[in-house]
């Protein structure tokens, strides 16, 4: 069960790799566009340049900003051009326009991430077409309400598992701490999660009490 950060704050993935829990950076448009406006190229540099301090064999998903196949292809050879990350994934929005260059990238041998995938036909069409990631939108599924994500993520991994596909479900558009348990336990191979949650994710009031408990208890033997 792989965690992935879901952002593009350079101190917010520092922190979290700080801790060793993540596996992977996933990054969107709207995500950078909450940065400061340094430039897309040199921002995404700068989160290139944490992973290699940290660790170089995370994964990051840097996304493509157009529809048209050929731009598409275009774009992801220059983000692995420029960037140089050995584990640089492509993310690639889903759709049949979309389909050709996931499949021109990954027979080149760069990795995609097909992203806004929000069913299981469009899962299945990007794994094999080659995508090395599918990312389904758990809550966007969920606002969708013509399926429940958890339906989803489960017959995804089911037919990806019969099939012995290699490709890995990354859950995304998640909005609390149940999303990221219930994505899990439906089948995703990967959560990529906003890191306001963390912290969340590992506090509980009962585990507060009883170490202070158990500090108390000790303390109080010393004297
Ligand atoms: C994954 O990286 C997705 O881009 C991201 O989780 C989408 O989240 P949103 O639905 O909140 O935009």
């Amino acid at each position: 069960m792989k965690i992935f950060i879901d952002s593009a704050n350079l101190l917010e993935i520092e922190n979290a790799l700080k801790k060793g829990f993540i596996s992977g950076v996933t990054t969107n448009p709207s995500l950078l566009a909450k940065e400061p406006k340094s430039g897309f190229e040199k921002h995404i540099k700068k989160i290139v340049t944490l992973l290699n301090k940290y660790d170089s064999k995370l994964s990051l998903s840097v996304e493509v900003f157009s529809r048209d196949p050929k731009e598409i292809i275009e774009q992801a050879k220059r983000f692995k051009k420029i960037f140089k990350y050995k584990n640089l994934s492509i993310k690639v929005q889903i759709g049949w326009n979309e389909l050709e260059a996931i499949n021109t990238l990954s027979k080149a041998g760069i990795s995609v991430n097909c992203t806004a995938c929000m069913n299981v036909t469009q899962a299945l069409l990007a794994t094999n077409a080659g995508a090395r990631y599918v990312s389904l939108f758990w809550c966007r599924i969920r606002d969708g309400a013509l399926d429940k994500p958890q339906d989803v993520v489960s017959a995804t991994r089911k037919l990806l598992d019969e099939g012995k596909s290699k490709s890995e479900i990354i859950a995304g558009s998640i909005r609390s701490v149940e999303d990221v348990r219930d994505a899990f336990i439906a089948g995703a191979h990967i959560v990529t999660v906003p890191p306001k949650f963390f912290i969340p994710m590992v506090e509980h009031f009962k585990t507060t009490e009883a170490v202070d408990q158990f500090f108390k208890d000790f303390t109080a033997w010393q004297k």
